[in-house]
């Protein structure tokens, strides 16, 4: 009885302190904000539910797009012109690099419309309505008649059913989809990308990251295959530029397309990833960056080849240290402990309900071991190549990997063969280990036959069959195809049960689905943060910053000519204001919204939902809000719009395309 009580009271305790939706958490849907239009114009917001999302008018959902599958991009003309992170540009602009037309270092400016270039694996998604179906699919309607009848509805429409809440809802989205994009204008790399990785999660930040791109449609304006007939598209909405500047405090709603969290998982499953698979993957990691980093150094041929490798296993390697971090101070494993035992104590008779827990608790015990070889197995075995190609050895560079690669194979090796549950390991491994007498032995065998002899060695092929075989062997026992995260068919199915009962218990608490890929608002206001004690870290940089960063020696940090003599002369024209009493140009900004990966290159609007700037980075110790978010701490960063059209304007020359945006000045 007092057990009972004492746990009552904790749940009550929890339920209160613990995990309501604090301040500025959430990523909401849309079509349901009218429930959040409150709370959105009590912290300053000045439009209603439906000029953020509207089917009978356009509405801001309309000048925001699902750009390529992975990022977020918005509409700032009449004229179809879209803006998005350079980093979500990379592969566009890269494609369309020589040596002759280095884009990617010098950057790019189409001066006329006719110069705008095609891309051919690009497209943008803008969506056209979302409507619950749960009531649809539990009449008996499949989720591929749903899609049909959608799809049938437009030309190029795209469409589909995702679950909220693990499947306590199911909603349609439908999309119409174009894929006539043409690049427009990219800054070089040193603004695009300034900092690069060492900047990258960080904040004091600098980086101009953003890109112009326009959508191109037949004469109709409907989507329309690459046609040079095709004319700039005319979106339903496009945002205002708003040029007034930000201060500290004032509201920021981001509209975009946020990929993947996990806000509800048990203890264990955050557990799991603060304790057992972020210090794993990070120290495999570490040691690949070693090996790498070194290699870069000892020559400019290999810091040039390993660029983009290193760029991508540094952004998450960062950011899992942010968030094992993050979790563990905030003491989150403890604190949805609590919670659990406090759902579990209100649960205890109420049938649907009172196993909830401990059979959740009993799937992540069965399956967290094969998840976690898996994520080994793709960390180590399947991140080496299973070839170098012709194209790959004729290259100039290729017999200067050799130590690097060889390395890097003995290393994952031994990684693998120490990390990776046994009865995970691949028996061919196990093998070949066993023969050549230890991991760093059979790397040794197995580089040398492939850089030798290309991938076609028996005991490869045996080695990369086996492997893929026991990876489809773990996904079997998962159940699932969603594999992103720590989950089994039967997990889903549990949570499902969980959501609802958490949902009729936590009544206090403002539920939103996790994130999935499909669009959601966040709002919250620009706001700096106490990074250490004593160490108060503002909200904005400025070109004083990029300045005092500047060196021509580090790559990273070497800027354009043309931005140290606009310095030097103080010629910023109508984008020099005045900070802390100093003539500057503004450069990025920091704000409290909720954001994730996907989340790059969505807008951020002001409280009239006029663009003040361009989502496209969180600091390192906000990655937690993946899991659970920290008002104190939690911080998206994005680049100031007026240092974009700064950009545009002083370095690119490329003003006139100012003709076709529309700017408000109003404070
Ligand atoms: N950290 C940002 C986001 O995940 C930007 C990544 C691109 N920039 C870089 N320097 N690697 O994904
Ligand atoms: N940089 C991320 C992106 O590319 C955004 C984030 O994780 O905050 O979507």
């Amino acid at each position: 009885m007092r057990i009972i009580g004492q746990a009552i009271a904790l749940a009550m305790l929890a339920a209160v302190s613990v995990q309501p939706a604090r301040a500025d958490e959430g990523m909401w849907l849309p079509s349901l904000i009218s429930e959040r239009i409150d709370d959105m114009r009590a912290k300053g917001f000045r439009l209603t539910a439906e000029d953020i999302y509207s089917i009978n008018k356009a509405s801001m959902k309309d000048a925001v797009v699902l750009f390529n599958g992975g990022c977020t991009g918005e509409l700032i003309s009449g004229e179809g012109l879209l803006l998005t992170n350079h980093h979500c540009g990379y592969d566009a602009i890269q494609t369309h690099s020589s040596v002759e037309h280095d884009y990617l270092t010098h950057g790019f400016w189409a001066m006329s419309r006719q110069q705008e270039l095609p891309n051919k694996e690009l497209n943008v998604r803008f969506l056209v309505r979302m409507e619950e179906v749960t009531d649809r699919i539990a009449a008996g309607e499949t989720k591929e008649e749903i899609i049909r009848k959608a799809k049938s509805e437009g030309r190029n429409y795209r469409a589909a059913v995702e679950q909220m809440y693990y499947g306590n809802q199911q909603f349609l989205f439908v999309y119409e989809q174009f894929d006539d994009v043409r690049l427009v204008a990219a800054p070089p790399s040193s603004i695009g990308k300034f900092g690069g990785d060492t900047d990258n999660w960080i904040w004091p930040r600098h980086t101009g990251d953003f890109s112009l791109f326009r959508i191109y449609a037949g004469k109709d304006n409907k989507p329309a295959a690459y046609s040079p007939d095709n004319v700039p598209y005319r979106p339903k909405r496009h945002f205002t530029i708003s040029t007034a500047g930000v201060r500290e405090g004032d509201f920021t709603m981001i509209y975009g397309f946020p990929g993947n969290t996990q806000e509800y998982i048990l203890s264990d499953a955050v557990a799991y990833v603060a304790e057992r698979s972020d210090p794993a993957k990070i120290a495999i990691r570490t040691g690949r960056l070693d090996i790498i980093t070194a290699a870069q150094a000892s020559d400019p041929a290999l810091r040039i080849h390993y660029a983009a490798k290193h760029a991508s296993i540094a952004n998450a390697w960062k950011k899992w240290q942010g968030e094992a971090l993050g979790i563990g101070r905030l003491g989150t494993v403890a604190s949805k402990r609590a919670y659990e035992e406090g759902f579990a104590a209100w649960a205890q008779d109420k049938p649907e309900y009172s196993r909830i827990v401990a059979d959740l608790k009993a799937e992540y015990a069965r399956i967290a071991d094969a998840y976690f070889a898996r994520e080994i197995t793709r960390e180590t075995l399947d991140a080496l190549p299973a070839r170098y190609t012709a194209e790959e050895r004729a290259e100039a560079v290729f017999p200067q990997r050799k130590a690097t690669e060889r390395a890097l194979c003995q290393w994952l090796f031994g990684q693998y063969a120490r990390r990776c549950p046994v009865q995970y390991q691949v028996p061919e491994f196990l093998d070949g280990v066993a023969a050549a007498g230890s991991p760093e032995a059979y790397a040794a065998q197995i580089f040398d036959a492939l850089w030798l002899q290309g991938a076609d060695t028996t005991a490869l092929h045996a080695l990369h069959s086996d492997t893929k075989r026991m990876l489809s062997h773990i996904g079997w026992m998962l159940g699932t195809k969603s594999l992103r995260n720590l989950n089994s068919a039967r997990l889903n199915e549990l949570y499902t049960t969980y959501i609802k009962g958490l949902r009729e218990w936590d009544t206090d608490r403002a539920f939103y689905p996790d994130a999935n890929l499909t669009l959601r608002v966040a709002y919250g206001h620009v706001g700096g943060y106490e990074y250490a004690d004593g160490e108060y870290h503002k909200p904005q940089t400025t070109l004083d910053g990029i300045i005092a960063k500047d060196n021509p020696e580090i790559y990273d940090y070497d800027i354009p000519q043309a931005l140290r003599d606009l310095y030097a002369s103080k010629a910023y024209g109508r984008w020099g204001t005045t900070i802390d009493g100093r003539k500057t140009v503004p450069v990025c900004f920091l704000a409290t919204n909720h954001t994730t990966g996907g989340n790059s290159g969505s807008p951020i609007l002001n409280a009239r939902g006029e663009l003040i700037g361009l989502n496209f980075d969180r600091t390192w110790r906000s990655t937690m809000s993946d899991i659970a978010f920290d008002e104190a701490i939690c911080r998206n960063i994005a680049v100031d719009i007026r240092y974009v059209l700064f950009v545009i304007d002083r370095i690119g020359g490329a003003d006139y395309l100012f003709d076709e945006m529309d700017f408000s000045r109003r404070k």
